[in-house]
């Protein structure tokens, strides 16, 4: 009898994970229709968010930057990047269009996380004293110029009102980040005053999102670069506008004709979005509930602890791993999206990875079908995500009418006829991308499937890894307080 009853009980907690898994995927479903409406929702948003300010929850940020690298920069230039969980200094001798990149260096730091939710004093003290001492190891084959001041670009990836190239204060911190007293200062005047803290003469030439670094990166090489898309912790996107389709701007209109637009994408939101009650309790319980919501649904940061919510539903009320529940899976954040990329390319009969990934992160076992059944989560969160990211890319392509053939401004219509630049390229930085291959075979299926095949043959993402500080540092170049001289 106590046999039978065992099996009741196993079989009722079978047909309840199913159920659970099956809500979940219904609630994360992603057709085509629907992908759709969100790529109309996200061009209103866009419309409405270069409109005017605070026009739209897409903040659609001026960036400032209207001259993109042109492969002609000279010169000793350094790059603060600071926006994940690891920040990076760079020095890089650039030597015009023959040369280009003479020479480059760089050193990685990973933040300490008491930084990041400590005081705004001690964060830019932490990374000036690592640039000071970075800089004080530069060598051979880099060449101040004698009786000037070293230049830097500082790419600082969170939502900044720019106010010039070289000013902006922050908007909010998104991320792991949460240091109340910056919001609203001028990051760029906080990192100043630390540099001279520590004795560092230096000058912040260009202030600059990473989606924004990224583009300038792309653009060094590749003249069709258009588009930016940063998939890594947080996720963003950027992209070159037409000055005269930026109601909101209100100064002098640039020589190019263009200024590049920070979406902020991640603050996104719109009900066509695919949302579950596991997002909402994520969202409730985060840093910052409310915000990023677009974000929070395709980010690096965030794709780990989807999973691991709803395998702590299954835990709960199906018991998929035993009559205890392992304490770590309460553990917010646990799960990391590299665990989710490996048990999701598992391709072994007996899904080894996974049984790995839950002996490691959460200390437990499940059964061969329980397995299957984590894996098919992952699929499902990496799917919706992906499908996401893509229709996020079309809606871009869509506002500046790169989504069909025939649609084409008259610049580039001669640039066509001319032989060169057919294609419209989006530079693609970030580890949930570079790291995740089932991810980006989702995310170019779909787009594909979104622009039809002719137009998809025009659009070619390309990883541009590390982009974002050469970017700063291109851009600090173009803009040098030496330019005039
Ligand atoms: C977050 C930031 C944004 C950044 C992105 C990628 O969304 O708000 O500024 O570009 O992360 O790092």
């Amino acid at each position: 009898a106590h046999l039978v009853a065992k099996r009741v009980r196993q079989r009722a907690n079978w047909s309840r994970a199913v159920a659970i898994l099956q809500e979940f995927k219904d609630g994360c479903a992603t057709p085509l229709h629907r992908l759709r409406q969100v790529v109309d929702a996200l061009v209103v948003e866009m419309h409405a968010g270069l409109a005017l300010e605070g026009g739209s929850k897409l903040k659609m940020i001026l960036s400032y930057v209207d001259n993109l690298p042109t492969g002609e920069e000279c010169g000793l230039y350094y790059a603060l990047d600071l926006g994940g969980t690891n920040f990076r200094v760079l020095r890089v001798q650039l030597a015009g269009r023959e040369g280009r990149i003479l020479q480059q260096e760089y050193e990685e730091v990973s933040i300490p996380e008491a930084l990041m939710v400590g005081s705004n004093e001690e964060l830019f003290d932490f990374i000036a004293a690592e640039l000071a001492s970075f800089v004080a190891s530069e060598g051979e084959g880099f060449h101040p110029l004698p009786g000037r001041q070293r230049e830097l670009g500082f790419t600082f990836s969170f939502p900044v009102k720019q106010t010039s190239i070289d000013s902006g204060t922050l908007l909010k911190w998104t991320k792991g980040f949460a240091i109340s007293e910056t919001v609203g200062k001028d990051v760029v005047e906080e990192l100043q005053a630390a540099m001279a803290r520590q004795n560092l003469d230096m000058r912040v030439s260009a202030l600059v999102n990473d989606t924004v670094g990224t583009l300038a990166g792309g653009r060094y090489w590749n003249e069709d670069v258009m588009v930016a898309v940063i998939l890594g912790t947080g996720s963003n996107a950027c992209y070159v506008e037409r000055a005269d389709a930026i109601p909101k701007w209100r100064g002098v209109l640039p020589k190019s004709g263009s200024m590049v637009i920070n979406m902020e994408w991640g603050n996104f939101w719109s009900s066509h979005l695919p949302r579950t009650p596991v997002d909402d309790a994520l969202d409730a319980e985060s840093l910052n509930p409310g915000d990023q919501g677009f974000e929070k649904l395709i980010s690096g940061m965030y794709l780990g602890d989807i999973v691991r919510r709803v395998l702590l539903k299954m835990a709960q009320e199906a018991a998929l791993f035993g009559d205890v529940i392992p304490s770590n899976l309460l553990i917010p954040f646990i799960l990391r999206t590299p665990d989710i990329s490996a048990m999701h390319a598992d391709e072994s009969a007996d899904l080894k990875e996974v049984t790995r990934v839950l002996k490691v992160v959460f200390k437990t076992q499940a059964s061969l079908r329980s397995r299957k059944m984590i894996v098919d989560v992952c699929d499902t969160v990496a799917e919706r995500a992906a499908c996401l990211v893509a229709a996020g890319i079309v809606g871009i392509l869509k506002k500046i009418g790169r989504d069909t053939v025939g649609n084409v401004d008259m610049a580039r219509l001669k640039s066509i006829l001319a032989g060169k630049g057919r294609k419209t390229v989006v530079a693609m930085d970030g580890g949930l991308y570079e790291h995740y291959p089932k991810f980006r075979e989702y995310l170019h299926n779909t787009a594909v499937e979104l622009l039809g095949k002719e137009v998809a043959e025009q659009v070619v993402v390309e990883l541009s890894k590390d982009g974002s500080g050469i970017g700063a540092a291109l851009l600090a170049a173009s803009h040098s307080q030496y330019l005039s001289d």
